[in-house]
């Protein structure tokens, strides 16, 4: 069972319980002892919460090939969408797998996603990532580029990849009525294409976003913005099937 040690510190590790042992720079943990929402002391005396990790912790950890679709984005399909369990999925490119991922997370126990992937070592990444997520009974990795995908009678399709406005007319077709279409995209040239194939093809609600998210620091009573960080990661233009 994979678990979440997290410091009063907020350093976190992904350890599986069955290596019994878990050795870091702050000492020699024995997971025998591990139980989820019990603290647990490093034979140096370090303390660690044992938490259940969540999708969010666990791709943290995971590998990362091509620019991920990041929380702040993935949150926002979520909320424009809502996206619940049940809800059959399509999505490409499947890149890091993280957009997958997140799919999986909000649509399971019974929903499911297909991610499809052209790139050998892209797919091999994001299979890796999937196993690691623990979702491979959700989430279907395809080898093959998106415009041959086969799926019908989808709720969400999420477009990740260029020449993605190509795609619409037959992600039209593949949606069951009032299905969501969303296409990320880091320009804003690739929106407006895409923009005008949606409305070409009978999309209603046509929306497109840009989230600007900064965190803010405070250290010794004053406080304001990181100067530094991604500001800029994607547009993304959403649309539902009439
Ligand atoms: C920016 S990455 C996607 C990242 C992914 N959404 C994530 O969150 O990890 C774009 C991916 O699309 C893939 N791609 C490009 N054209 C494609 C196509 N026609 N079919 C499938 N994948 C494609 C690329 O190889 C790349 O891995």
């Amino acid at each position: 069972m994979k678990v979440l040690l997290l410091s009063k510190q907020s350093k976190s590790y992904i350890v599986d319980t069955q290596q019994k042992k878990f050795s870091c720079n702050q000492g020699l943990i024995d997971l025998t002892k591990a139980k989820i929402g019990r603290k647990i002391k490093s034979n140096t005396g370090a303390e660690f919460l044992v938490l259940q990790p969540t999708i969010t912790d666990l791709l943290r950890k995971a590998g990362r090939g091509p620019q991920i679709i990041m929380e702040k984005d993935a949150a926002q399909i979520a909320a424009v969408t809502g996206i619940t369990n049940g809800w059959k999925c399509l999505d490409a490119g499947s890149g890091s797998g993280f957009s997958a991922l997140m799919l999986g997370n909000f649509v399971k126990p019974s929903g499911s996603v297909v991610s499809y992937e052209k790139l050998e070592r892209h797919h091999n990444i994001a299979k890796k990532n999937v196993k690691y997520c623990e979702l491979e009974k959700i989430i279907k990795m395809r080898n093959k580029p998106a415009e041959q995908f086969t799926e019908k009678n989808l709720d969400l399709i999420l477009l990740d990849m260029p020449d993605a406005d190509k795609m619409v007319k037959k992600c039209y077709s593949a949606l069951k009525a009032g299905g969501w279409l969303c296409i990320y995209s880091p320009h804003i040239e690739q929106q407006i294409k895409a923009r005008k194939q949606m409305e070409k093809h009978g999309f209603t609600g046509i929306r497109t976003f840009e989230n600007i998210q900064r965190t803010w620091k405070s250290l010794k009573g004053f406080t304001h913005p990181k100067p530094s960080g991604i500001v800029h990661t994607g547009f993304m233009t959403f649309g539902r099937k009439y």
